[in-house]
């Protein structure tokens, strides 16, 4: 048995496809910013971009639904910091002793956690600014005020939607006894990732998060603000038969469409998707991760737990499928960004940095290399000036930017 015509093409993007998908998205953009219907929320983050010469020190708690972590960060300015302190705990331990993402979990419960990862950082007698990344979609009143609209990857902790994110955390630091902590700013990591890049070059204006999740932002001239597109919700696809079933089966049937696609959280799961329809194997749901399918794709013979059973020749198979879904998650990424590029600068007359984060466009093997090819394929000779560039830990230094840059803004009115 061979994977059939049907099914490569129905995990296919040509470039027509990326040239179709990336004009909605442009559209859906602006569709979006004049608060018409969109898939796209375009969010307004009230941070405009950094100038590089930010300093001082400030704490930064990275909360993105897989692990939670703080860190100390001095900015030193000319795009230099140093990190003082760190400290990373995953959200549902490994053993089954806690699970601060469950629906059973009330939000009191999180944010103490949360708190008590701060205060690990903390030195004793110290007042401390905190920059804090909420990677989720929040509606902002300001730049330290800011409301979850809903859970997405699969998150559903329970009282935490419509609330303010930087109230509750406040609530559990006092709770803590960590009150000189004031949290400044609160930013999405696409927008910690764009901060960090841009404090280091100023032609960085594209931020992206390709890990569990998948979300874009973009400097936005006209209002002078980087703009959380939460791009993940972006619905104008080409969806198929195993899409629509992960969708229903998912905590959140229709939304974040794209990131069903795209991202880490779901690949393994459409793998399995079809393996279970093609080859009838048995396998728990999300029971094949993307650190698997990272595995997965580059051998000849893989001796997963969760393909026992399977003869060489079907695990072959699978590697291929796994191939195909990673190469179809890096094409459309691709087409989003140009879909960026063609509502920013039409003509590409400039030079343009696209910041990414995320264990994807790390890790997995042709993810990255896919994404820059359908770039180049698209775009031709004008794709000399784009630049994707990986930036690691972009939600702490990015969070301490922001903050600085919120300290910065009160003091100027
Ligand atoms: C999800 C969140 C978004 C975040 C992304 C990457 O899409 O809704 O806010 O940026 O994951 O972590």
């Amino acid at each position: 048995m061979e994977v059939s015509n049907k099914l490569i093409n129905m995990f296919t993007v040509t470039c027509q496809d990326i040239s179709v998908i990336s004009d909605a998205f442009s559209k859906e953009m602006v569709l979006g910013l004049a608060g018409e219907k969109s898939t796209l929320k375009m969010l307004p983050s009230f941070l405009a971009m950094p100038s590089g010469m930010e300093t001082g020190s400030f704490l930064a708690l990275d909360f993105g639904g897989t692990n939670v972590r703080a860190e100390g960060i001095k900015l030193l300015g000319a795009g230099k910091w140093a990190i003082n302190g760190r400290k990373a705990i995953p959200l549902k331990s490994l053993e089954g002793q806690y699970d601060y993402i469950s629906a059973e979990t009330p939000a009191e419960d999180l944010f103490d956690f949360l708190a008590k990862i701060v205060t690990s950082v903390m030195e004793p007698g110290n007042t401390y600014a905190l920059g804090y990344t909420f990677s989720f979609a929040c509606s902002q009143a300001s730049v330290s005020r800011a409301k979850l609209i809903s859970w997405t990857k699969e998150i559903k902790t329970a009282g935490v939607e419509g609330k303010e994110v930087g109230a509750l955390l406040k609530e559990a630091l006092d709770r803590q006894g960590a009150n000189s902590v004031t949290p400044v700013a609160i930013i999405n990591d696409t927008v910690g990732t764009l901060l960090t890049a841009a404090y280091i070059d100023g032609s960085a204006d594209i931020g992206a998060i390709c890990g569990t999740g998948y979300n874009s932002c973009y400097f936005d001239s006209t209002t002078g603000m980087i703009i959380n597109m939460e791009s993940g919700n972006f619905a104008a696809l080409p969806i198929n038969v195993y899409d629509e079933q992960l969708d229903a089966m998912s905590e959140k049937p229709g939304t974040q469409r794209l990131e069903k696609l795209v991202a880490g959280k779901y690949l393994g799961e459409l793998v399995r998707l079809v393996a279970v329809d093609l080859l009838g194997i048995k396998a728990e749901p999300y029971s094949l991760t993307s650190e698997d399918m990272a595995v997965l794709v580059t051998l000849d013979y893989y001796e997963n737990p969760v393909l026992t059973n399977l003869t060489a020749y079907e695990i072959k198979i699978v590697r291929d499928i796994a191939r195909m879904v990673v190469e179809r998650a890096a094409r459309l990424v691709a087409a989003t960004f140009l879909g960026v590029l063609n509502h920013i600068d039409a003509e590409l007359k400039e030079k343009h940095i696209i910041a990414i984060d995320g264990s994807l466009y790390e890790k997995m093997p042709n993810y990255k290399e896919a994404v820059n090819k359908a770039i180049n394929e698209m775009l031709g000779e004008k794709a000399v000036n784009i630049k994707l560039e990986l930036v690691k830990d972009g939600s702490g230094v990015g969070a301490a930017v922001a903050a600085a840059s919120a300290l910065l803004a009160e003091n100027n009115y």
